[in-house]
């Protein structure tokens, strides 16, 4: 038998399959496990949703190949639903392109600007695929830390001149997984004139921009001026209108970027599935009651979460977006040490901050993706779990 590519080497996920590893040993043995590790939506999309979904796989004019760029129809809808929600305006011809979830186009777009050796920063701690795809095209990492100190935006100051100018990419991510930390206007226009200073292409990965709390609505980065001249959007529809498993997303900004994208991809895939992409036009366009049913279901979750360790005196910072609490970690443990023993004692399963970067090491990610009640019980086995430390 061959032996694997030396790249699949450099997808180093060690403390995401440690833990992993260790869910599946304990629930093995028979443990009831409070699975709080996972960034995947639990909740099921709007009945009007699944009804445009089952009524175009009930269609024989639907099972074509639908090409990388989807139907006009989509890129028309998202154009539209940007103008509405961002005031930006977008042509979807040339500066939108439909993906197969927003980790198509951030795994992908690596391949088509980073040659073997090429370098791009990462936002450090940061969600796992920017590293991965970065390292599938050979490039070399350059990890921005994210500090709390600095609200979790990176302080472009004080990235090497030299480095930056070397650089190729940017990624960045508000609201934030996994700090949850959202990101003000001004700094996206402070990004802009950076990228121009150092020739840049911006990445904003914009995942989590419809899921923020207590009134707060997070902004585009297309709507700093001059964005759309350095940089793209992405976006998912997975989190939004909890269509994880349908794969649907759409990356939106620069033109040459848009193209380039969309050719690497159209040698790669044939596009998605055409009743997949009806639904989600149909969500972006219809009322929007939805997203906020499901914003007040994350809140509700969020507050749960924070006043129950509270009360054990495990305090951590309110997140104002995204479906993360990042919580310092409350005893003297590492992070992964923390982890592993609030699995194996507690049997509630968060993932290390370590996994994201060494920035994240001291605090854990937890992920408020379960139902109130359960939610409830986790708080009482972190209690319990904590009073004996
Ligand atoms: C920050 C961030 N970006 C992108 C994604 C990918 O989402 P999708 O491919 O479902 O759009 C995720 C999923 O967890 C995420 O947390």
């Amino acid at each position: 038998m061959q032996i694997p590519a030396k790249r699949l080497d450099s997808l180093g996920a060690s403390v995401f399959s440690e833990m992993d590893n260790l869910r599946r040993e304990l629930e093995k043995a028979g443990d009831h496990l409070i699975n709080l590790s996972i960034g995947s939506p639990d909740r099921a999309p709007s009945l009007e949703i699944r009804k445009i979904l089952s009524q175009g796989v009930l269609e024989d004019s639907q099972y074509g190949y639908t090409l990388t760029r989807g139907t006009a129809n989509f890129r028309r809808v998202c154009a539209e639903w940007y103008l509405e929600r961002f005031g930006v305006s977008l042509d979807p011809e040339t500066e939108v392109l439909p993906l197969m979830g927003s980790q198509d186009g951030l795994a992908h777009i690596f391949l088509a600007y980073i040659d073997p050796g090429d370098l791009a920063l990462i936002p450090d701690p940061g969600y796992p695929i920017y590293t991965a795809g970065l390292m599938l095209a050979g490039g070399e990492k350059v990890a921005v830390p994210l500090l709390e100190e600095n609200g979790f935006l990176p302080d472009l100051r004080t990235i090497d001149p030299d480095i930056a100018r070397k650089a190729k990419l940017m990624f960045l991510n508000y609201p934030n997984n996994p700090t949850a930390a959202v990101a003000p206007l001004s700094f996206f226009e402070d990004v802009v004139e950076f990228a121009n200073e150092y020739d840049l292409i911006i990445c904003h990965d914009a995942a989590y921009s419809e899921l923020a709390f207590d009134e707060y609505r997070p902004v585009s980065f297309l709507q700093a001026r001059g964005a759309k001249e350095v940089g793209v959007e992405f976006h998912s529809v997975s989190k939004t209108y909890n269509l994880a498993g349908a794969r649907l997303g759409f990356v939106v900004g620069n033109s040459a970027v848009i193209s380039n994208l969309s050719q690497l991809k159209s040698n790669i895939d044939y596009g998605i599935f055409r009743p997949v992409l009806s639904a989600g036009a149909y969500a972006l366009s219809s009322a929007q009651d939805s997203i906020e049913e499901n914003k007040n279901a994350y809140q509700r979750r969020r507050d749960l979460l924070i006043e129950g360790c509270a009360s054990a005196g495990w305090t951590m910072p309110t997140p104002q977006g995204s479906m993360f609490i990042w919580a310092p970690v409350p005893t003297k443990q590492d992070s992964v040490s923390f982890a592993i023993a609030l699995a194996r004692e507690a049997g509630v399963v968060v993932v290390p901050g370590i996994a994201f970067g060494q920035h994240g090491e001291g605090y854990v990610r937890i992920a408020m993706v379960q139902e109130e009640s359960v939610l409830q019980e986790a708080v009482q086995r972190i209690q319990r779990f904590l009073s004996k430390y």
